[in-house]
């Protein structure tokens, strides 16, 4: 078989044919799925028929198993969870914010992994946002207030008794598992460089980025407004259309990304995995 690698066409996004992910990948293979995953940061792969000891094996190609430490893990799995929605449920949608993935830990995960299992006829789109891209277009106005600066990420606003998915949060099928270690603050560079690639990028998001190390709160936050309205304009989007037998594979060092909505009446079940830290911290 031979690899096909079609970009989307907008910000960033590809769609990868001719590899078989239920069966164990050779070096060459794997070496091309990371230079076009380094390359486009969002690579999709329709049409396979992934169990999870194939999901785990294909997220072991590319580093260790990152954490998931607020998400029970399936049963008899350690790595892998379901990202699911009953047809009847009312809770907010999981993840409908501009994140990267636990980027309020020490070592967020490089990448992530997600397999469609059960796919809504209508809506549940993934969104994508290239920062690096954003980066580079940013006026320099703005870049030159950002540049140097450390980003206070926490997940306070989620994770912990008072967050989204807390003691208010009634009804919700996946199996969120809260606790106060959510709120613990954690620094990371504002801009950082890719170290895969070199490439400079915006690491991040307000929401779990709450402040800016050494800058006073009201001035970080109107700082952190206009970041967050550049860095998520349409311009640097891709919006992913899921298939059940479908596997994504995305750069947390490279994108954000959001969960979305508009399937009410349909169950929407997907397993992920994360792929642990390359990226220096
Ligand atoms: C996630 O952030 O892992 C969830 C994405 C999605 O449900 O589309």
């Amino acid at each position: 078989m031979q690899l096909e690698i079609k970009p989307s066409g907008e910000a960033c996004g590809a769609d990868v044919s001719g590899v078989n992910l239920s069966e164990p990948l050779d070096p060459q293979t794997v070496a091309a799925i990371r230079a076009a995953w380094l390359e486009h940061h969002v690579l999709s792969f329709a049409d396979q028929a992934m169990s999870d000891d194939d999901l785990e094996r294909f997220t072991l190609y590319f580093g260790p198993f990152g954490e998931d430490p607020y998400i029970a893990p399936i049963n008899g799995r350690e790595h892998v969870i379901s990202v699911q929605r009953d047809a009847d449920e009312t809770v907010p949608i999981f993840a409908e914010t501009w994140h990267a993935d636990w980027s309020f830990h020490s070592n967020p995960p490089a990448g992530t992994c997600l397999y469609g299992i059960e796919i809504p006829p209508i809506g549940g789109d993934t969104l994508f946002v290239n920062q690096h891209a954003a980066l580079e277009a940013m006026p320099e106005s703005l870049r030159s207030k950002l540049e140097g600066k450390t980003a206070i990420h926490t997940g306070r606003s989620a994770y912990t008794r008072e967050g989204t998915y807390g003691t208010m949060d009634k009804g919700r099928s996946m199996d969120i598992r809260i606790s106060e270690t959510a709120a613990q603050m954690q620094a990371h560079d504002l801009i950082y460089v890719h170290p895969e690639t070199g490439r400079a990028a915006i690491y991040g998001a307000p929401g779990y980025i709450v402040g800016l190390e050494g800058v006073e709160e009201e001035e970080a936050g109107a700082l952190l407004g206009e970041l967050y309205r550049w860095q998520t304009r349409p311009q640097f989007q891709y919006r992913h259309k899921w298939q059940a037998g479908m596997l994504l594979m995305w750069d947390n060092r490279s994108l954000l990304h959001m969960a979305t909505g508009g399937y009410h009446g349909h169950n929407r079940r997907l397993h992920r995995t994360t792929i642990g830290a390359l990226r220096a911290a």
